[in-house]
This record gives structure tokens, C-alpha cells and sequence, in this order.
């Protein structure tokens, strides 16, 4: 049995921090033993908003990788790689463009509410194709599962949009589709026509054209799931969301002085000005890291002292970042490994960009064939 495919994927941000590891990162690191993993760099996907400043993509890949490997992901596990050294999810991109509305474009949340949040210049063509590029992402590796967060919900339901559409227009008689596995199974395995000309054909057999959706295995395109990670609160120093263009970050390379140090001027209740005022610990965001990990024992020692004041701001925060550190630990030495030996990151992704183009160049053979364009 094959196990299912779960792609994901971000844009290249250099390095990360708590919010993304606990946000997606974990997640990721969790799925891999029991699906066949795609995680890839977004690096087109930056230049909706970096085309100006192209300069800083490649160093923030490199970067970001490194982090991937350092919280876990495994490269004999996981195909890691880069989205712009697999040309083939451009030719997907476009062949998708003739399958959907300008429209239903405009309509995707994201496109207005990017704009308004950042206040920057989005109004290239590239940003209105942004889900189109990411459908093309998901739909090369015939994933079935991505894990996101709540933000990229409406993409994943144009990307199922675009499964049912192609299925539907491309694969709708059986002709189409044994003709597309008959050319898939040539380019695979160069030669042997006659012999795969009878597989193609048994399986024909069994989708009989007019029962309803091809069974699991012969569409080209499953319809992917959106895997919503169970996102709990990572609020950053100031209280927000922990964000890099917050500036209130921990990020994943933290040193040991310096997170005491974040944890120590970490935003409280703000109704707890002094160490005789009882607090809230509902509010506070520093609960909210303990949360994350500490125990039961803990977090109860915690919430009881700061409702009756028994401890104070700073006993509470000195159970908290020593936790922060233990788990950064390894994950430091991991990153301090490759700052040192950075041609094993640029190793890992030569492997991985070869694994996935593999897969991609399978996935176009029989879309081509499908379309009837080669
Ligand atoms: N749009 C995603 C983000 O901004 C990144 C992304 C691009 C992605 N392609 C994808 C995520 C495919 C999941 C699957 O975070
Ligand atoms: Fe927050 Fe802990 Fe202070 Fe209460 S005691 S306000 S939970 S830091």
C-alpha cells in the first residue's frame, strides 16, 4: 500500500521562530512517518511581494531549510525542495489560468485583505494568480492532504475547484485517461508499449465511463484536504501574535541569555502592576507560552499565584523560560552544525529538487496526454 501525499509549503522568511514551530513546523515534523511528505520553499511565491528585491530570496531559503532541519525534518523521510528548481509547476500554473475565472480570483479573501493589512503595492498580475500558482503546487504532487493554517483554507478550496474541473473536462470518457496512462507508463519506463497498452486498458475496465468519479488512484488529481493544524495561541513579547515584522519574536536560534532576558520583559496582565495586585492569568500571555510547555502542576501553580498573588511576575516567568531553552537546546545545535557546514543544506535540497521533479515530470506526462497536447 502507498501511503498518501501531504505537501506544504512557505515562503522563504529566513529564520523562524516559535510561532512557526508550533504554528506548522511540528506538525510537519509529526506527518512525516505515516504519509509520503512534499515540503517545499515558495520561493515564487515571494516574488509577488519581493520582485523588487530579489537579492534576499536565495540567503532566506538557505536559511529557512536549515531551520526545517534543525526542528526535525528529515530528508530520508521528507522530499525537501525548491519550488523555482521544478519548471514544471510553471507549466501547470499556466495550463490552470484557462480553468478559472478572473472572478472567482478576485473573490479569494487574501487578495483584498494582503493589501490591506500591509498597505504594500499588490496589484501586479502575479498576486491575482497567487492561489493559481499554489493550486499548481499542491496538484503536481496529487497531494491529498495539506497541512496549513486557517489563512490558506480558501486556497485549498480553489485547488479542489481546479481537481474536480480537470478530472471532470479531461478524464470525463475513458478514453482520455488510458491514453494519459498509456504515455505516463511509455515516458516512465521508455519502452514496452504493447504490454502497457494492455494495463492501461485493464484499468479501463474498471471505471466504466458514466458511474460518477473515477475510484482513488485513476483520476489524475485527487481533491486535496486542508489539514488545519490545531493552531494554539503563540503570542510574541508584546502580547500579538508572534510575528518577525512584529519585531517580538523568539526566534528558533534563540541563545539561553537572551531568551531570559525576552521572557523577563515579556508583556503580563497589564492589570497587574505590582507584585501585591492579583492577576488574570485568562489574559496573560505569558500563560499562554506556559501553555505550551508546561505541565499540569505547573500551569495550576502558576494560575492559583497569580489570582491570589502568592508569586509573583517573575517567579512565574523563571519556571517558563528554562522550558523555552530545553527545547531549544538541540534544536540550536543542530542550526549551530549547519552555520557550519552550509553545503550539506544546498546537498539536502539538490537531492530533494531532483526527487520532486521526478514526480513532476510523471504528473505533467499524463496532464499532457490528457489535454491531448503532446
Ligand atoms: N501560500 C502559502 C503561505 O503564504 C505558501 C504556499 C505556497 C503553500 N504554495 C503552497 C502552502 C502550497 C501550502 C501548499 O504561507
Ligand atoms: Fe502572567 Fe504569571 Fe504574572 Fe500571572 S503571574 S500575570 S500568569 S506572568
Amino acid at each position: 500500500m502507498s501511503k498518501k501525499r501531504i505537501l506544504s509549503g512557505n515562503r522563504p522568511t529566513g529564520s523562524l521562530h516559535l510561532g512557526h514551530y508550533f504554528g506548522a513546523l511540528a506538525n510537519w515534523v509529526s506527518l512525516q512517518d505515516d504519509y509520503d511528505c512534499f515540503y517545499f520553499v515558495a520561493d515564487w511565491h515571494a516574488l509577488t511581494t519581493e520582485f523588487e528585491n530579489t537579492g534576499i530570496i536565495r540567503p532566506a531559503t538557505l536559511e529557512m531549510v536549515m531551520d526545517w532541519l534543525a526542528v526535525g525534518l528529515d530528508p530520508d523521510k521528507s522530499t525537501i525542495f525548491v519550488q523555482s528548481a521544478v519548471k514544471e509547476h510553471a507549466e501547470l500554473y499556466l495550463l490552470l489560468g484557462m480553468l478559472v475565472s478572473v472572478a472567482r480570483l478576485e473573490r479569494i479573501p487574501s487578495y483584498k485583505g494582503f493589501q490591506e493589512e500591509t498597505g504594500r503595492d499588490v496589484s501586479n498580475f502575479g498576486f491575482l494568480g497567487y492561489p493559481l500558482l499554489q493550486a499548481a503546487d499542491i496538484m503536481m504532487y496529487r497531494a491529498h492532504g495539506v497541512p496549513v493554517g486557517e489563512d490558506q483554507v480558501p486556497h485549498i478550496e480553489v485547488t479542489r475547484e481546479f481537481a474536480r474541473r480537470f478530472n471532470n473536462l479531461y478524464l470525463a470518457d475513458g478514453a482520455n485517461l488510458a491514453e494519459a496512462m498509456v504515455n505516463e507508463l511509455r515516458e516512465t519506463t521508455r519502452w514496452n508499449h504493447q504490454a502497457n497498452s494492455n494495463v492501461a486498458a485493464a484499468k479501463l475496465e474498471e471505471i466504466k465511463p458514466g458511474e460518477g468519479p473515477a475510484p482513488d488512484g485513476l483520476e489524475i488529481f485527487p481533491e486535496p484536504k486542508a489539514l488545519l493544524t490545531r493552531t494554539p495561541k503563540v503570542p510574541g513579547l508584546d502580547g500579538r501574535k508572534m510575528s518577525k515584522s512584529y519585531g517580538n519574536s523568539i526566534t528558533l536560534g534563540e541563545d539561553p541569555a537572551s531568551i531570559e532576558q525576552k521572557i523577563k520583559t515579556m508583556i503580563t496582565d497589564p492589570a497587574r502592576k505590582r507584585r501585591k495586585d492579583t492577576g488574570n492569568p485568562d489574559v496573560c500571555p505569558v500563560y499562554d507560552l506556559h501553555k505550551l510547555y508546561s505541565d499540569q502542576e505547573t500551569l495550576m501553580w502558576a494560575a492559583e499565584g497569580c489570582r491570589t498573588a502568592g508569586i509573583g511576575c517573575l517567579d512565574c516567568k523563571g519556571k517558563l523560560y528554562p522550558k523555552i531553552n530545553e527545547h531549544l537546546a538541540p534544536i540550536r545545535d543542530k542550526r549551530e552544525y549547519y552555520l557550519l557546514h552550509p553545503d550539506l543544506i544546498v546537498d539536502v535540497l539538490q537531492a530533494g529538487n531532483a526527487k520532486a521533479r521526478t514526480f513532476a515530470r510523471e504528473t505533467m506526462a499524463l496532464v499532457r496526454a490528457a489535454m491531448k497536447l503532446e
